[in-house]
């Protein structure tokens, strides 16, 4: 489904992957896991197509996104659905019109059918009756809602998530962690998740990656990274401040 080859991205001279490999098999949920600042939201970037890597190549489906043409990306874009890490509704338009926005901006379907979409997708996500609130009369855990609700909408075969559970109370950050599992099995999305947050990447995850330094260190499902010897991952997982982590990583400890 998606694929990521050598691929090297960087910033000015800061430097965030550094020979990047990745594999996404169809119905997964591939959960990405890393430090703040390690460069979880910059692949989802890069397979998303919205910013293109210094050298490798990125793989969606038959279609290698870092050659396509802008017009022909668009197009491709419409089978990823993105949810982002602070949910990105626009605060001037009601539940409705943001839900509806990819519909009305990339299709040329009519008002009515646009509405039936949105009031599908709403009540798949637990929200048909907040259509017309706005972002502000919203909770945490309903935008978040809400902005699954709209990655939904163009019916994606491929959902990327950027720390969907960042911000919510632990029984919030639950409920949307089992709303992912749900919709990923009923609709028969594959995944990618990227997040920093223990719990909600074993919930969801049915492979892990663990990303340091600019690679992939280590893989394996759920119950086989919790045993890794990486002493990476063992810090990572057991949040202990005694390990690799600490010495090598400078970013990591100064940003949140
Ligand atoms: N557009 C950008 N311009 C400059 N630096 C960036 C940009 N996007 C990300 N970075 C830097 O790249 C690094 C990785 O960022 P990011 O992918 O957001 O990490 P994560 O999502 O894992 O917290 C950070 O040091 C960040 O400051
Ligand atoms: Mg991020």
């Amino acid at each position: 489904m998606v694929e990521l080859r050598d691929v090297r991205m960087q910033f000015q001279d800061k430097k965030v992957l550094d020979g990047f490999s990745l594999k996404v098999e169809p119905q997964e949920r591939l959960v990405i896991m890393g430090q703040s600042g390690s460069g979880k939201s910059t692949i989802l970037r890069l397979i998303l197509g919205t910013l293109r890597p210094n050298s490798g190549s990125i793989f969606f489906k038959q279609f290698e996104i870092t050659r396509l043409q802008r017009r022909k990306l668009q197009r491709v874009r419409q089978h990823v659905g993105m949810v982002y890490q602070y949910s990105a509704l626009l605060s001037s338009r009601n539940v409705r019109d943001n839900v509806a926005l990819p519909l009305e901006e990339l299709t040329d379907k009519s008002r009515g059918e646009i509405d039936k979409i949105v009031d599908e997708k709403l009540d798949l996500v637990g929200m048909k009756d907040s259509r017309d609130l706005l972002p502000e009369e919203l909770s945490g855990g309903m935008k978040k809602r809400i902005a699954l609700a709209r990655s939904l909408v163009l019916e994606p075969e491929l959902i990327l998530l950027d720390e969907p559970s960042a911000g919510l109370d632990p029984v919030i950050a639950s409920v949307i962690d089992e709303l992912i599992i749900g919709l990923s099995e009923k609709a028969k999305v594959t995944s990618i998740t990227a997040t920093h947050e223990m719990d909600s990447a074993f919930r969801i995850g049915t492979r892990m990656a663990m990303l340091y330094q600019g690679k992939i260190i280590e893989e394996a499902e759920p119950e086989k990274f919790k045993q890794s010897k990486n002493p990476v991952v063992a810090q990572f997982l057991s949040g202990s401040t005694k390990g690799p982590i600490l010495e090598d990583s400078q970013d990591a400890i100064t940003k949140k």
